[in-house]
C-alpha cells in the first residue's frame, strides 16, 4: 500500500515520515519515529497519557492521525527536558513521588507544561481543571497537584513555550489521494467541497473522538478522510455585539474561557 508523506516539526525539529492514512499519532511517534515517551493507556481519548501538544492545544495522540501533523508544531514529553538535565516539573514529580508505575506519567508532565505556559500562575482550581483529563491509577493525585503547585508562578522555560509562539505561523495543507485511499486537509471551503463532491463518501476528521475509535477499537477501515484542521473560519470564536460566534471546532476550553466573565 502507498503510504503518505508527512513534514512536519516535533520538538523544535523538522521530521518527515511516512504513514498509512488510518495511522494513529501514537502509533506513528511510537512506531515510526521512536518516541516511546508518550505512552498508551486506553487508546479512547479518556486517560491523557498520550498527551501532546499540537501547536497551542493538547490533544491526546490516540485519537489523532498521523497525517493531520503535517505542516504542524508538535511537542512530546521527550521535548520538555533540557540539554542540562530534567525539567523543573519532572524534578518537582520525582522530589514529590508523584509516580509509581510511571505511565500517566509523560502525560500529566505534558499537561502541566501546556498549562503552565499558558496560565504562568494558576490557582489550585485551575491546576485541578487542567488535570481533571489525566488520570493515574496507582499514585494518587494528591502528590501530582503538589509537584505543580509547587512549579506554578516560576515561568518555566522550554520549548513548548517557543512551540506556543510559532503555531499560528503555518497552515496546514494535504491532499493525498492513491490506489482508492485519500487524505485532504483543505485550506478553504471552496477546496472543502471540490473533496466531497469528488468523494461523496469521505467522512469528516474534526478531534476525531469518535471516528478514530471507529479505526482503532471497531477496526475499521476508512478509505477517504477529510481533515477540517485548516479551515480558520471553524476554529473562530468571536464577541460581537449581537451574539457570540462560535466555530465549529473551537475546543470547550477556549469557549469557557472566552465566557468566563
Ligand atoms: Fe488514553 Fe490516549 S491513551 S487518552
Ligand atoms: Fe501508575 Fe499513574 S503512576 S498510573
Amino acid at each position: 500500500m502507498t503510504k503518505l508523506h508527512v513534514t512536519t516539526t516535533i520538538n523544535g525539529e523538522a521530521r518527515e515520515y511516512l504513514c498509512e492514512p488510518n495511522q494513529s499519532m501514537l502509533d506513528v511517534l511510537r512506531d515510526e519515529l521512536g518516541l516511546t515517551g508518550t505512552k498508551e493507556g486506553c487508546g479512547t481519548g479518556d486517560c491523557g497519557a498520550c498527551s501532546i501538544l499540537v501547536g497551542e492545544r493538547l490533544v491526546c495522540a490516540c485519537l489523532m492521525l498521523g497525517a493531520e501533523a503535517q505542516d504542524a508544531h508538535i511537542e512530546t514529553i521527550e521535548g520538555i527536558a533540557g540539554e542540562s538535565g530534567l525539567h523543573i516539573l519532572q524534578s518537582k514529580f520525582l522530589e514529590h513521588a508523584a509516580l509509581q508505575c510511571g505511565i500517566c506519567t509523560p502525560g500529566f508532565i505534558v499537561a502541566a507544561k501546556a498549562l503552565l505556559d499558558k496560565h504562568p500562575n494558576p490557582d489550585e482550581t485551575t491546576i485541578r481543571y487542567w488535570l481533571a483529563g489525566n488520570l493515574c491509577r496507582c499514585t494518587g493525585y494528591r502528590p501530582i497537584r503538589d509537584a505543580a503547585t509547587e512549579v506554578a508562578g516560576t515561568r518555566p522555560k522550554g520549548t513548548l513555550l517557543r512551540c506556543l509562539q510559532e503555531a499560528t505561523c503555518t497552515k496546514r495543507d494535504l491532499a493525498y489521494d492513491c490506489h482508492g485511499e485519500s487524505f485532504q486537509i483543505p485550506t478553504s471551503f471552496e477546496d472543502l467541497f471540490e473533496y466531497m463532491e469528488k468523494h461523496p463518501g469521505a467522512r469528516i476528521v474534526a478531534g476525531g473522538t469518535d471516528l478514530s475509535l471507529e479505526i482503532t477499537k471497531a477496526h475499521r477501515r476508512l478509505p477517504n478522510l477529510i481533515s477540517v484542521e485548516s479551515l480558520e473560519e471553524l476554529h473562530r470564536l468571536e464577541l460581537r455585539e449581537d451574539g457570540v460566534y462560535i466555530g465549529a471546532a473551537v475546543p470547550l476550553t477556549d469557549v469557557e474561557s472566552a465566557l468566563q466573565d
